[in-house]
């Protein structure tokens, strides 16, 4: 039986449990994901174990496709790591050769990290890979021209959440889409369980211009983590 395929907007879409983005460099994964070809164009598998957007996209209770950026948005992304997320959300942003004009302006503190992400941005322009601490705006102002329409914040630090607010404040957008992935283990400074943890980090979130639209739970697919998905609303 053939799978129900969803498109959740340009460039992903949903077949059964799976998440796909449409490859923007044919022929290249980048972490060893499953690529399949349909007609002319090529996806990749994006796995919702190594990723909080697609484990979100899984388990959102609201319309999913919210979520992503659009073609041609202006993206701020905080902990890159070497890439893996940033490629799927270039895949959707930028598109091949960049023909969405879009920009992603990824940020890791670790030199290990940003040689990947170099390499990364090399061969799918419109990715702008950047060394620096993230709960530093002035180390971070300097790349960003102008307000963004999407955020996404995946640092493994303490307090995750007054440091999203902090820079969502300075550099989203009016209405523009903030999503935190917040672990709890990171959460050292403040007491308690798990659920206490997640409770706190809403509480300052809620005490901001920030609307909380969902807290997104990834159980099953990310251990202790939850997605904080918001909106800037002045
Ligand atoms: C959980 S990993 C991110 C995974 C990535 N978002 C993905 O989906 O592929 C967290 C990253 O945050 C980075 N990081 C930790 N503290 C940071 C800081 N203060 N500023 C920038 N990056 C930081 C780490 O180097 C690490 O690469």
């Amino acid at each position: 039986m053939k799978r129900k395929v969803n498109s959740l907007g340009w460039g992903v879409r949903k077949e059964g449990r799976n998440i796909w983005t449409r490859n923007a460099v044919k022929g290249i994964s980048v972490r060893k994901e499953r690529r399949k070809r349909d007609g002319r164009n090529e996806w990749r598998l994006w796995d919702p174990t190594k990723s909080k957007i697609a484990a979100s996209l899984l388990r959102t209770r609201l319309n999913p496709s919210e979520i992503i950026p659009l073609p041609g948005d202006n993206c701020l992304y905080l902990g890159s790591s070497t890439g893996g997320t940033v490629s799927h959300i270039h895949d959707c942003v930028c598109g091949s050769g960049n023909h969405h004009k879009g920009q992603i302006i990824a940020i890791d503190i670790s030199t290990r990290m940003m040689r990947d992400l170099v390499r990364l941005s090399e061969i799918r322009p419109g990715i702008v890979p950047v060394l620096a601490d993230a709960r530093d705006i002035k180390q971070i102002s300097p790349f960003i021209n102008k307000k963004v329409d999407w955020l996404h914040q995946d640092l493994s630090i303490s307090d995750q959440a007054k440091t999203f607010v902090k820079v969502a404040e300075v550099f989203l957008k009016t209405n523009g889409i903030g999503l935190l992935s917040l672990k709890a283990a990171s959460e050292r400074v403040s007491d308690g369980s798990t659920e206490n943890k997640f409770e706190k980090a809403q509480d300052i979130l809620e005490n901001s211009n920030l609307e909380v639209i969902e807290r997104i739970d990834l159980k099953g697919l990310e251990e202790q983590h939850v997605l904080f998905y918001c909106r800037l609303n002045k």
